[in-house]
Formats: C-alpha cells, structure tokens, sequence
C-alpha cells in the first residue's frame, strides 16, 4: 500500500536525452525496497520511453506539470493530464517552485491542474515553499499555508506534498533538521484541518538531498518521504538514497 511508505521520487527536471536515459534506468530498474514507493518525474518526450523501460520494475514514472485546460483542443504546446496518464504515467508534480517562478503559477490555475489530474486518477504531488526572503522575515508558515489552500475543497482520501524550500532548491544547502520537522508537522495539522481529519497524507522533503544525508532526512518525524533533483540523475546516488526509505 504506496500510501504507508516512503515516497523516494526523482525529478529530471529539463534533463535528458533517449541515450541517457536508457542507460540511467537500465541501472535503477532493479532497484527494489519494501519500505519505498519509487518514482521518477520525466520531461513529457520520455514518458512513454520511461515506462517501456521500466516495465516489471518497481519504479513509476509520471510528470513535472500538466496543463491547466482539461478537454483536448486548440491549446498549441500544452500536454493534457489525459495524454499524460496515455502514457503510461501515475503521477505528475503540480508547483514545483521552478514553475511558480518562471512561469507565475498560483493557485488558481495549480488547482485546476489538480483537478485534471485526479480526474484521470494520476496522483498529483503539490509542491510547496518559501523563499530565503521569506524565511528570514519569519513567514515560511504563512506563505506554505497560503500555498496549501489550493487544497480548499478537495473530495479525496489521499494527498501528498513536497515541501521544498527554495534555497535549498540546487543549491547544497539542506535545511536542518529543526527546520525540517517544523515545516512537516505544520504541513500535517494544517493539511488535516483544510481536508478533514480521516486524509491520508504523505509529505516529501525536497531540496539537495543526496545520498549521504538522505538517512537523517527520511528519519525526521513526519517526513514521508524525498522529492531529489540533482542526484536522481545519477543511479547510485538515488538507489543509494532508495535504499534509506524506512518503515513508519
Ligand atoms: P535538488 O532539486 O535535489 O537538485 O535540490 C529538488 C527539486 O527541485 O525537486
């Protein structure tokens, strides 16, 4: 049951290329452990090619975003939830912070993003954080709380969230461990009082994770999990940090 396990997930970001790729997940497609939900956030060209090669493994493959518009149409570059769930993926990441910098998502349009993707039972993962600037004027709760309200309304028994501090977006610095248990148990009571008490919830920490702090990260109280940029581009870095997912 994916929902009582860690969640080790990679994201490629605009990384990649069909020689590559085939070489990097040929290496991780015998990575297994119990403990761990496994999966990997491709660019749209290389879904179909993530999902053949990982067939029989226990890695999934989804998205970095969809589009916000739900019915096939007039939409020139946009790749639907619909298409995305075609080829063979289970789940996309919806605000990745590189998203809601470069491209101004905000809530409005990251729940109509939502929508589409449960409407086609892809899991969405809704990534959230604050800005250093944030941080240091002491408001990374109110700003993640105000991301998390995106979440208004929903009608379903599971979600998750990545937080991920922007600062330690590719940047080395991972926040510490106060910082990272903090934000979790906020996200946990906050994701409860907006959803209900009876959801079930898995919440990611994202942010320069790397095979050697992954153990401490993935053994912080409420922290279900690992959203990994950099290092889930190389396969014994991110099969080292799979292998530190722990039972709850
Ligand atoms: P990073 O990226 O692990 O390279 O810091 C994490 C992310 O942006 O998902």
């Amino acid at each position: 049951m994916i929902w009582h396990k860690q969640w080790i997930f990679g994201n490629w970001k605009m990384n990649g290329n069909q020689a590559e790729n085939a070489a990097l997940l040929q290496a991780l497609r015998s990575v297994s452990n119990n403990n761990a939900h496994i999966g990997i956030a491709a660019p749209f060209p290389y879904l179909s090619q993530a999902v053949d090669l990982l067939k029989n493994s226990q890695i999934v493959i989804g998205s970095q975003d969809c589009s916000q518009f739900a019915e096939k149409g007039a939409y020139t570059g946009e790749v639907s939830a619909t298409m995305i769930k075609d080829c063979g993926a289970k789940f996309v990441l919806i605000g990745h912070s590189e998203r809601r910098t470069y491209f101004n998502e905000q809530n409005q349009i990251l729940r109509k993003k939502i929508d589409n993707a449960l409407a086609c039972d892809l899991i969405p993962i809704l990534c959230v954080g604050e800005t250093l600037a944030q941080r240091q004027a002491g408001q990374e709760t109110a700003v993640v709380g105000e991301q998390l309200a995106v979440l208004q309304g929903l009608s379903v028994n599971h979600i998750a969230v990545a937080y991920e501090p922007v600062w330690a977006i590719g940047t080395g610095e991972v926040a510490t461990g106060e910082q990272i248990a903090a934000m979790h148990a906020f996200l946990h009571k906050e994701i409860l009082s907006i959803m209900g008490e009876n959801v079930t919830i898995r919440t990611l920490y994202g942010g320069s994770v790397n095979a050697n702090n992954a153990a401490e990260i993935l053994s912080i109280d409420k922290v279900n999990g690992a959203l990994v940029g950099g290092a889930s581009l190389k396969a014994e870095a991110f099969s080292a940090i799979i292998a530190n997912a722990q039972t709850e």
